[in-house]
């Protein structure tokens, strides 16, 4: 690894998309300097390490000024040391000491430092291939659940996934003319758009398949106009809508109350009927036995888990081991270091699982996760489609694609 020794961490409070406290992190090495920050989950699932100590950001800031700082000062610039010392300081399995957040801004910092004093970008310094995949990017364009308030869909978030395109840029543009189909589609409707919420979709007053119905014509459209393969998608996070006293799913607008049994007929009549190629969290996240039935009884279908697995090793080993779900969220903060991140995506990958790098509802203004996307040779980022944080994030992956000149080739989906 690299010479260049850890001289100084700085740690400040800042703020995210959404307007909420963010730990920034600067990790100095001689002259050079690797920032970072954190995302932060609305719809975190119950298995996530913990965001912040008890005390929130002021108490990370603290922790990393006087117990972080000092351990970590003259130690070189290796992202996989410096997790190890983080789990030395804070030995808790949920990170509770530190906080999730406040570990991967601290690792992705060391790695940005890394990167820097190379002089090369972040993903060719983070991979340890010399695959030159780029990610397609799956975008929501409806959305409601914990992301909107307002009139809006039951399920969090209807989204688009390009399956077949020759570059990531034209991709991206087919996701981005879905969004604009979809708004004048709902004009013409006279469906009430209320506005965007957390991750740029649209929040509309509509029932599940009047939303999915809309979004089918919309892809076809853009599909036809642009050429480039087109599937619909849907992020239910079902643990969202479960009610565990009840032991039913809960559709305020759909107006229906729906046993486990139920939901998983339900989930598979929505696939079929709409050709859906990609499911993530369509049952709660302890319901590895009902994932590993919608998985056996679809197709040509993304079943992915993002509360179930929560980028946990163990819980993507149990999900292997039950064949539940074939694709998996990779959301570094949900675990705490790069090289936890990392291993769920190795694990993942040797068993086929597809690896979907994922933003998070409050989000940084970084672009790091298209870099980290890449460097794992994830098929498939998960980025939103408008707004500020969600375009850096684009953005920079037209950018490495760029740099991967004739080298760069779309992932496969295997759907
Ligand atoms: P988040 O949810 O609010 O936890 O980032 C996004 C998701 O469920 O994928
Ligand atoms: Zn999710």
């Amino acid at each position: 690894m690299d010479n260049s020794q850890i001289t100084q961490v700085k740690a400040r409070k800042i703020f995210d998309s959404r307007g909420k406290e963010a730990i920034e992190i600067d990790v100095i090495a001689s002259h050079v300097l690797g920032r970072s920050s954190s995302p932060s989950g609305a719809s975190t699932g119950r298995w996530e390490v913990r965001s912040y100590p008890n005390g929130g950001v002021k108490e990370a800031i603290r922790f990393v000024e006087d117990v972080v700082s000092p351990k970590i000062v003259g130690i070189e610039l290796d992202v996989k040391q410096i997790d190890l010392v983080l789990h030395e300081i804070d030995k808790s399995t949920d990170f509770s000491r530190l906080g999730g957040n406040t570990a991967y801004a601290i690792s992705l910092a060391t790695a940005i430092a890394g990167a820097n004093s190379r002089g090369v970008p972040l993903f060719s310094y983070l991979s340890e291939s010399n695959q030159s995949e780029v990610p397609y990017p799956l975008g929501n364009v409806i959305g409601g659940g914990m992301h909107a308030r307002g009139g809006k869909t039951d399920i969090q978030e209807f989204l688009v996934l390009p399956t077949k395109s020759e570059t990531f840029v034209s991709a991206a543009e087919a996701n981005m003319g879905v969004h604009r189909k979809v708004a004048n589609l709902l004009e013409k409707k006279g469906v009430d758009v209320s506005g965007r919420g957390d991750e740029g979709a649209w929040v509309v007053p509509l029932e599940t398949e009047q939303a999915l119905e809309i979004l089918s014509e919309a892809c076809s459209r853009v599909s036809d106009e642009t050429g480039v393969k087109l599937r619909i998608g849907l992020d239910m996070a079902a643990s969202t809508i479960w009610d565990e006293q009840e032991k039913v799913y809960i559709y305020q607008r759909d107006k229906r109350k729906i046993h486990e049994d139920g939901q998983i007929d339900f989930v598979i009549e929505l696939a079929n009927k709409f050709h859906l190629g990609y499911i993530e969290d369509p049952v709660h996240e302890e319901s590895f036995e009902a994932f590993s039935e919608i998985t056996a009884k679809t197709s040509n279908t993304l079943i992915c888990g993002d509360d179930l697995f929560t980028t946990n090793v163990e819980r993507i080993k149990r999900g292997i081991a039950e064949k539940a779900g074939n694709a998996v969220i990779i959301k570094p903060n949900q675990i705490g270091t790069l090289t936890d991140a990392t291993q769920t995506a190795k694990i993942s990958k040797q068993a086929n699982y597809i690896s979907v790098v994922s933003h998070r509802s409050g989000e940084s203004c970084g672009s790091e996760i298209s870099h980290l996307a890449v460097a794992l040779t994830a098929p498939i980022i998960k980025l939103g489609i408008l707004g500020g944080e969600r375009m850096a994030k684009i953005n920079e992956l037209i950018r490495i694609e760029e740099i991967l000149g004739e080298e760069a080739k779309m992932a496969k989906i295997g759907i």
